[in-house]
């Protein structure tokens, strides 16, 4: 088992990554100040992964709550979010009750806004069982739930008191889903961290077969690349907007395309596909590093072609992102592999020819010269990538 720490002063917690973590009680016992726990988890995960974590919690003394909701992201809204409230009073838990997430990112969102909420904020624990929650959605304290007119708008900041992410959990995950994780890994090594994104390069088939030891890398190196970026900005007032990634197009998809139809994983590769093809009409982003992004989403089983939703519908929802400032999208664009910035400081004419046909576009993007060509001085609003230290 590997270790890392979210350094947040009083909000610190560690990150336990390993196998076989959902049968060791020991990781979660001292987190407890009361012996009850209520464990928010779906009807997917339960019959996997329930009992393995409850009996030996149940063996130590401790009252277990199991709250199944249903699985998929068109259920992350407020009518489930109120299934969780009616059990946790129905079961009378109390401010000591702690709640555990045992999923993916819609349970760990869903259950963290619960606890944030419940009884003005109820103790908290992640137990992450897809690779995407691995790597990103348990870690940061990031909790909520969708509206029908915008994906994730409704939330809180509330950090978990310990994350457990077992690496046994992902050989039950169906292939598209791991591919969906993927593509957030993918993300850590381009906003950040050329390095990682070499190694990517090099280990995506045996990522892909799942194999322990790349696996675990490439956890702990998104974590520690995540709990780096969260440790510095954890309300996201600059560097943490960098985590976004291929976002906000990719919200726009989700939420056109009718929530759970796009994995967000999905979502957040096309969409990290139309921000590069943003970077590279902006004179930002070589062809040469084009094609490596091209060809590692593909290798990794993910879809760089986004949906032509038409230009005015993409501004549309675009322009519901929590990103946005007096009334401007902010975007994060590429400036290389490893390298990426929040900026408002592009053309909107650029952004519109992006939006128009995108899946034409994108993949004609490597073989045409660089039409709009600019000297490389994008004007940053935000903040720049700092690379992983250490
Ligand atoms: P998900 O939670 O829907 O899980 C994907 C599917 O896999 C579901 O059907 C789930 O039941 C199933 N599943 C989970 N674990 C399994 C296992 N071990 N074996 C077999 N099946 C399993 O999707 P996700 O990709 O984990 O998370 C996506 C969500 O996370 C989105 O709502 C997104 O907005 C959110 N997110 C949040 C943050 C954050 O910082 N809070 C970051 C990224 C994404
Ligand atoms: N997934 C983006 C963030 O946590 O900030």
């Amino acid at each position: 088992m590997q270790t890392l720490h979210v350094d947040l002063a009083e909000r610190s917690y560690p990150i336990h990554i390993g196998r076989g973590l959902l049968s060791k009680p020991e990781l979660i016992l001292p987190h407890l100040k009361r012996k009850q726990v209520a464990i928010v988890t779906n009807t997917t995960v339960a019959p996997l992964y329930l009992e393995k974590i409850a009996a030996p919690l149940k063996e130590a003394g401790v009252s277990v709550i199991p709250i199944i909701l249903p699985d998929g992201e068109a259920y992350k809204n407020s009518a489930t979010l109120n299934l969780i409230y009616d059990a946790l009073l129905e079961n009378r838990c109390e401010r000591n009750t702690t709640v555990i997430a045992l999923g993916g990112g819609v349970i760990g969102d869903l259950a963290g806004y619960a606890a944030a909420t419940f009884l003005r904020g109820v103790p908290f624990i992640q137990v992450p069982t897809t690779l995407l929650s691995q790597v990103d959605s348990s870690v940061g304290g990031k909790t909520g739930i969708n509206h029908p007119l915008g994906k994730n708008m409704i939330g809180a900041f509330y950090q978990p008191q310990v994350v457990l992410a077992d690496i046994d959990t992902l050989s039950t995950l169906p292939q598209r889903e791991l591919s969906a994780g993927l593509a957030e890994v993918i993300k850590y090594g381009l906003i950040r961290d050329r390095a990682f994104f070499d190694w990517q390069e090099i280990n995506m088939p045996q990522l892909l077969a799942l194999e322990t030891a790349a696996m675990s890398y490439a956890i702990y190196r998104s974590c520690e690349n995540k709990a780096e970026v969260v440790g510095r900005d954890e309300r996201e007032s600059g560097e943490r907007a960098l985590l976004n990634l291929g976002h906000t197009f990719g919200h726009a998809i989700e939420n056109a395309m009718g929530y759970g139809v796009w994995l967000h994983g999905e979502a957040v590769a096309a969409g990290t596909m139309l921000a590069a093809d943003l970077s590279r009409r902006l004179g930002w982003l070589s062809a040469v590093d084009i094609e490596r992004m091209l060809a590692i989403f593909k290798a990794a089983k993910l879809p760089v072609d986004a949906p032509a939703l038409g230009v005015d519908r993409y501004l549309d929802l675009m322009g519901l992102d929590k990103k946005v400032v007096d009334g401007h999208i902010r975007l994060v664009l590429q400036q290389g592999i490893g390298q990426s910035v929040v900026s408002s400081e592009y053309d909107p004419a650029l952004l519109k020819e992006t939006l128009l046909s995108p899946h034409e576009r994108v993949s004609a993007l490597c073989s045409r010269p660089r039409a709009h060509a600019r000297p490389f001085a994008p004007r940053v609003t935000s903040c720049h990538a700092q690379s992983l230290s250490a």
